[in-house]
């Protein structure tokens, strides 16, 4: 992680966050290892817990615990119950800061702001649907304190969201099941940066791919890329695989179970596990795990057999490890960068959801393209006079 190693050395010089407490709600996976000690180089102390109840790698909790004196709060397979308790221990620490993936952090500090909430300054989000929680807060007037939306960077969501969501979910449908996807018929649900990067991947191994969206220029651009469009009703009975990536709930609910094709897998990408309503699944068909699967259950629905990866979690965090740290070196160096700004200018800023300054999100990929030693052009003084005027026609 070039990037937020070059910032690493930096904040361990300057000490930009000396004093603060920052409580980190985020995957705990080894590139987040790497953002805490990032944090803690800049002279922050940081505790953390689990953004998801199954994205935990243990060996990195207990790393950081033993090695680094970083309070993480997480186990893999926490109940909904530890999930809170452990966010609550976080809030407990009196934390200054916060570092949000989902915003079940923010939301429950301000569900209990007078307990927890008093110290808390300002944070940052990581994802496209804590984003749309916390624009709701700011709707309803209940924010309490600015947050930076790392998610909208676009160093984040261009290459995150796309290319690492895109790599990792086939990595963790891949792990979960050993298919050949070549030849498969696969459904994505949502076409927006995460669904985009997802057919790619998908389609470059092979399988048919066919896009269903809600939104006319999704379809259409899904279109013109060469995907299959059509509605969740007349592509489910051919779908090999469905993979859900939309942050919205209940995308595939009963209604659709009875056009479910045999033996189809089902596998969500999105933040939450809402998008396929495994409830109801579980309503109406006998479920068992499948023996030297992990993270593979198997529901007999009258006579049927539907394959789900991961209880509707993220598949690519429950079956796989994420993104690989190459990407997550962008979207960390974003958080790092967004945390520093925030230090200094949060007295000055309103509690609203802001991006973070573009100068700092060219920063990010500048230092990227040097460091994967890319060439770059220069634009000319003749250039530069030329992109500025009006009086240059045919
Ligand atoms: P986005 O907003 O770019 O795309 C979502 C798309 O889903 C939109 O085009 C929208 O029109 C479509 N959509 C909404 N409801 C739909 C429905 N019922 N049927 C079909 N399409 C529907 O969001 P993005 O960035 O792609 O994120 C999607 C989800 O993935 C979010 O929950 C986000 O937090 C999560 N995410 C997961 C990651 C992972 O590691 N698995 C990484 C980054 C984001």
């Amino acid at each position: 992680m070039l990037v937020l190693n070059h910032i690493k050395k930096r904040f361990s010089e300057q000490k930009p966050l000396k004093g603060l407490k920052i409580g980190g709600c985020l995957h705990i996976t080894a590139e987040t290892a790497n953002l805490a000690l990032c944090l803690q180089a800049g002279g922050a102390e940081v505790f953390l817990c689990a953004s998801n109840p199954l994205s935990t790698q243990d060996d990195v909790a207990s790393a950081l615990r033993e090695e680094f004196e970083i309070p993480v709060f997480a186990k893999k397979f926490d109940s909904r119950d530890e999930y809170y308790k452990n966010i609550e221990r976080v809030l407990m620490q009196n934390i200054d800061a916060s570092i949000d993936d989902g915003c079940d952090l923010v939301v429950t500090a301000i569900e209990n702001w007078s307990r927890w909430g008093k110290n808390l300054k300002f944070g940052t989000e990581e994802t496209t649907t804590g984003v749309q929680r916390l624009r709701s807060l700011e709707r309803s007037q209940n924010l309490k304190y600015p947050v930076i939306a790392v998610n909208d960077s676009k160093t984040k969501y261009l290459f995150d969201n796309r290319y690492g969501t895109g790599q990792s979910v086939v990595d963790g449908i891949l792990r979960a099941t050993n298919f050949l996807l070549a030849g498969k018929n696969v459904v994505i649900c949502g076409f927006g940066w995460c669904g985009k990067g997802i057919a790619k991947r998908l389609q470059g191994l092979g399988a048919r791919v066919t896009v269903v969206e809600i939104d006319p220029i999704k379809a259409l651009e899904a279109y013109l890329e060469g995907y299959n469009v059509c509605n969740l009703e007349s592509s489910l009975p051919q779908a090999d695989i469905v993979v859900t990536a939309t942050g919205n709930k209940n995308v595939i609910d009963a209604k659709h179970f009875n056009l479910l094709k045999d033996g189809v897998v089902l596998c969500n990408a999105g933040h939450f596990d809402i998008e396929i309503n495994i409830k109801a699944l579980a309503s109406v068909a006998n479920k068992r795990p499948v023996e030297g699967r992990t993270e593979v259950e198997e529901y007999d629905l009258e006579g049927k057999t539907v394959f789900v990866l991961a209880e509707g979690r993220l598949v690519n965090l429950a079956c796989a490890e994420g993104h690989p740290s190459c990407v997550m070196d962008l979207s960390f160096a974003n958080q790092a960068l967004a945390i520093e700004y925030l230090a200094f200018n949060h007295q000055n800023m309103e509690p609203r959801v802001y991006v973070l300054p573009e100068d700092l999100d060219s920063q990010v990929a500048a230092i990227k393209v040097k460091s994967l030693g890319l060439g770059l052009e220069e634009l000319s003084e003749e250039q530069k006079e030329y992109l500025q005027a009006f009086k240059y026609g045919t």
